[in-house]
């Protein structure tokens, strides 16, 4: 055989064998991160029908923005999370089904499947601190409706998914919700405000409400009169001067939902916030 032929095909084997080598390295490391198993948390909670519960776990999901994900009819849709897993929303109302109470609490607190895998699209983080009576409130609210539609499908992780989860760029959700810091607490008087604060803001402004990128820390709602906050939430009025893209849309799926107290709240525990982080701000 030509030795330059020779050569080219022994170059060619051995590149082909680093790539099967780096593919078996992402595949191995990759695996462990997604097949591995969390501590499950003890549960008590238990599901019950009375139309008390069910309707604040209605309310509750309508201000969490539970259907932005899970979709209007609860039943599950695509997203695909940073760019690079495309992962279905649970089917809810399908879930009621097979899922028992302390499978529910799990999921929805600490982001942790059945199988004791981490989830990872599901922002559990904001509700690690949601208290017993609410989520027996969302289970009971979920129990009642009809169980409709497909179960969806597990995600896959393909190549990219995989060096994704390698470099970072895509994490599973447990270790956010056991490490995620917690905001300011401003004592009983504010306790209202600051729980609706991390069941419905933290999602998007932080666990400790101090924003990333775009989304701005929570101080700034003390540039809003309680009126101009009203306003915001309920009708997606900016203050003068502010050009606001997403919260008038979420006024509009979700924020209209609140109670005037829970407003009243919100704005009370905010503005007191804003004072001992940003003295001197009104
Ligand atoms: C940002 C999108 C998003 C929001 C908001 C969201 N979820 Fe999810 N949820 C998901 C995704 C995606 C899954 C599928 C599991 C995963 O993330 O890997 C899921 C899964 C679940 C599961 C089932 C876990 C399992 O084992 O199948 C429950 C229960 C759940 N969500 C409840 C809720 C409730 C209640 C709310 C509102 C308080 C909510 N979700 C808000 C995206 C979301
Ligand atoms: C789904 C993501 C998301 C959630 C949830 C969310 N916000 Fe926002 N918020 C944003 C983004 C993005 C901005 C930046 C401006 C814009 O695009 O609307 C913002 C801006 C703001 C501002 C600044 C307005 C201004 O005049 O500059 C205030 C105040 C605010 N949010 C309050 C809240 C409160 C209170 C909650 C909880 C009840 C909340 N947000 C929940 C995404 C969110």
């Amino acid at each position: 055989m030509n030795p330059v032929l020779k050569w080219a095909g022994a170059v060619a084997g051995a590149a082909v064998l680093l790539g099967v080598l780096a593919w078996v390295y992402v595949y191995v490391e990759s695996e462990a991160i997604i097949q591995r198993r969390y501590p499950l948390p003890s549960s008590t909670v238990h599901a019950v029908d009375t139309a008390k519960a069910i309707a604040r776990g209605k309310h509750l999901m309508a201000i969490a923005g539970c259907s932005g994900c899970h979709g209007a009819d609860l039943q599950g849709r695509l997203l695909t999370k940073n760019g690079v897993l495309p992962v279905w929303s649970s089917n809810l109302k399908r879930l009621t089904q097979s899922m028992p109470d302390d499978e529910f609490e799990r999921a929805i607190r600490f982001g942790i499947k059945p199988d004791a895998t981490s989830m990872w699209a599901m922002p559990s983080y904001d509700d690690t601190y949601m208290s017993e009576d609410d989520v027996i409130a969302i289970v009971s609210y979920l129990r009642s409706l009809p169980p409709d539609g497909p179960v969806r499908p597990e995600p896959e992780f393909d190549l990219r998914a995989r060096i994704a989860l390698l470099e970072g760029i895509l994490a599973p959700i447990v270790p956010d919700t056991l490490e995620s810091p917690s905001s300011l607490d401003l004592g009983p008087r504010y306790d209202g405000g600051h729980y609706l604060a991390r069941v419905t803001c933290a999602e998007c402004h932080g666990t400790d409400l101090t924003g990333t990128g775009v989304v701005p820390d929570l101080t700034v709602v003390s540039s809003y009169s309680r009126a101009g906050f009203f306003a915001l939430l309920r009708e997606g009025r900016a203050a003068p001067g502010h050009v606001l893209k997403v919260m008038p849309q979420l006024a509009r799926s979700r924020f209209h939902y609140f109670a005037d107290y829970e407003i009243d709240a919100l704005y009370d525990y905010l503005t007191a916030r804003a004072k001992v982080l940003k003295p001197g701000r009104r």
